[in-house]
């Protein structure tokens, strides 16, 4: 049997040896609490004043606008939850409004947000791409809204989001905008003059850094209150020790990321394009997200009358690793949220599969998985 293809880089991707090199030391020589007042404390302090300063350089903020979190799920919910109770202790209102396609992080917290603190939510749609109207969100608009969060890069199509126009909408209207770019930060420009937006979260292990670690930009002077609470860490914004490692390996890997961006991209751009047009080619047979607004890396399809989970795991059996939207939602037998918000049927919608490349994949690996992804789908119809 070949070696197992891996394509599944959105869902994750593998700790870039320089910045496992760069972690390493942070692990044993230099453990200390960046809180205490001695020689180890203040090592490990100034490694993660370092990352802070090199994660603010791609982001092009102030250092003091970073916060450190423990994934992208946090940044999140840190992000929602922080600034929308903040707002509403202001006197600023109560009306939040977020996307159908959002991740769960985003969703779910927006959800609990209405159903369980009382905040009043606006769901947009978006387009048959996965593209949210410019118009939809002024439609939306209401004088006691106070914060708009809408994805950089969705993860099961790839559809990348007007985010500089809706932050330009926003803030016209004094209203804060949130984006999640935990998936977009390991190919598209996050830089938050040009977005924009007044909060951004990241997430490391995406971006050929470690799990378990991420961050959240706030613009200064965004109203933010912890989600989680403690100790005076993050200038009182996140209690909590800080990771020192994983601190310092998700700021190589985003450095990393910047300096290789157009030299990725275009490799991925031509591995993907071929995925597309080989797989597009398969009878009822559809790309999801937009052709054009999509992440350089992602390839994602649906399949009229199969199966998506049942697909997985015979890609699986033949030594493909793909996925069908969301790693969380694997399993799940109801077709994906996402999906269905781009308007497909059930029967379409139930068939879903998403390719994505990465620094490792090649074209062999690519033309493989054309070869496989074809007689299997061939194969259950
Ligand atoms: C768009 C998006 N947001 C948030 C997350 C959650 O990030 P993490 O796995 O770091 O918690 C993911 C991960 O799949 C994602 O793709």
């Amino acid at each position: 049997m070949p070696d197992p293809i891996y394509l599944d880089y959105a869902a994750t991707t593998p700790v870039d040896a320089a910045v496992l090199e760069a972690m390493m030391p942070y692990f044993r020589e230099n453990f200390g609490n960046p809180s205490s007042i001695h020689r180890w404390g203040r090592n490990a302090e100034k490694a993660i004043e370092q990352s802070r300063r090199d994660i603010a350089a791609v982001l092009d903020c102030e250092p003091n606008e970073i916060i450190f979190t423990s994934c992208g799920t946090e940044s999140d919910n840190l992000g929602l939850r922080g600034a929308a109770v903040a707002q509403r202790e202001a006197g600023r209102g109560n009306h939040l409004i977020t996307t159908a396609i959002e991740h769960h992080a985003v969703l779910h917290t927006a959800v609990q947000l209405r159903d369980h603190y009382g905040f009043d939510l606006t769901i947009l749609p978006v387009d048959e791409h996965g593209r949210v109207r410019l118009s939809d969100v002024e439609a939306a608009i209401r004088p006691d809204t106070t914060l708009i969060s809408v994805m950089y890069a969705n993860n099961e199509i790839g559809t990348i989001q007007p985010i500089a126009e809706i932050a330009a909408i926003a803030r016209a209207r004094n209203i804060i905008t949130h984006t999640d770019a935990v998936q977009a930060a390991s190919q598209l420009d996050a830089n938050v003059k040009r977005l924009g937006a007044d909060m951004l979260a990241l997430g490391a292990h995406k971006f050929y850094g470690p799990k378990g670690v991420g961050a959240l930009y706030v613009r200064k002077g965004t109203p933010m209150i912890p989600a989680q609470t403690g100790g005076g860490h993050e200038r009182g914004r996140r209690a909590g020790t800080s990771n020192v490692p994983y601190i310092v390996g998700m700021a190589a890997a985003l450095k990393l990321v910047a300096e290789r961006r157009e030299t990725d991209n275009a490799r991925y751009r031509q591995l993907r394009d071929k995925l597309i047009a080989a797989l597009t080619q398969i009878p009822d047979s559809r790309l999801t997200g937009h052709p054009e607004y999509r992440l350089p890396n992602h390839s994602s399809f649906v399949f009229r009358g199969i199966d998506g989970n049942e697909l997985l795991m015979r890609l699986d059996l033949e030594g493909l690793a793909a996925s069908s939207g969301s790693a969380c939602k694997t399993g799940d037998p109801e077709p994906s949220e996402v999906i269905t918000a781009l308007g497909y049927e059930r029967d379409w919608a139930l068939g879903s599969l998403r390719l994505t490349v990465g620094r490792p994949t090649t074209e062999v690996e690519v033309e493989r998985a054309v070869e496989v992804v074809t007689r299997v789908v061939g194969g259950m119809k």
